[in-house]
């Protein structure tokens, strides 16, 4: 199976907080963008790499990615997440590849297990597969005023990571017809009536947010092997 990943990284970091995006942020000096990328063509389950870098840095972006040569390519994302994927995407030849991978910049210890089980999955013949954890705390929905109006079934909800997989056309085909946003790739299969698989994600897929996130990187996540 031949497979794309795209990686939008064309995001600020406004709840980090640093004065680069957060993609070109280093841990133990190597940027967030270089590791996701690393992990990704690492996994041996990825041909190629496109990513999405915020418009007036495309340099800096392809000098933290220069390493891995033709293998991986850097376009210009989007004002949202989704429109960053679609670059990625627009970039890519329709056909030229049989699955795609969509993998956030700031999931950048995902360990290999991950994307070698959600492409496990489209092998056996799942159209989108996204990688889960079950919930730690119990959920509450609430109002515009903060009361809460329920708490769902903790044993019913996951917390949803990336990399996500998709079989190429399919993904396609969502991103041509969706109009507007959503906050990951699955939910635009969800609402054509598809399913999306679920495989076991792991704690290190953890999406570096806020600078707490990196200190956890910097103290526990580069320690690991
Ligand atoms: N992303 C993107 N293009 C955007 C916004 C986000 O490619 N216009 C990417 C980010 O770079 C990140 C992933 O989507 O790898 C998940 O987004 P998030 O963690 O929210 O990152 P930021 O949007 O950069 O952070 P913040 O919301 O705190 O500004
Ligand atoms: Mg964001």
């Amino acid at each position: 199976m031949k497979v794309v990943a795209l990686v939008p990284a064309a995001g600020r970091g406004e709840r980090l907080g640093a004065h680069v995006p957060k993609a070109l942020v280093p841990v133990a000096g190597t940027p967030l963008v270089t590791r996701a990328t690393r992990g990704l063509l690492d996994s041996g389950v990825v041909d190629a790499v496109v990513v999405a870098a915020p418009a007036d840095h495309l340099g800096d972006f392809e000098s933290c990615l220069a390493e891995f040569g033709d293998r991986c390519s850097v376009v210009a994302g989007g004002a949202d997440r989704t429109s960053s994927v679609r670059a990625a995407l627009e970039s890519v030849a329709s056909g030229a590849f049989d699955a795609v991978l969509v993998h956030d910049a700031a999931r950048a210890f995902t360990p290999p297990t991950v994307p070698c089980a959600v492409i496990e999955a489209l092998s056996g013949g799942a159209q989108a597969v996204v990688p889960v954890l079950p919930l730690a705390d119990t959920v509450k929905q609430v109002d515009a005023d903060g009361v809460v109006t329920g708490t769902p079934d903790r044993s019913s909800l996951r917390a949803v990571q990336t990399p996500q997989g998709f079989a190429e056309p399919l993904l396609r085909r969502v991103h041509a017809s969706a109009p507007g946003s959503a906050t990951d790739d699955a939910s635009l299969v969800e609402r054509v009536g598809i399913p999306v698989a679920t495989v076991m994600g792991h704690p290190h897929a953890m999406k570096i947010t806020t600078p707490f996130d990196l200190q956890i990187a910097e103290k526990i996540l580069v320690e690991q092997p």
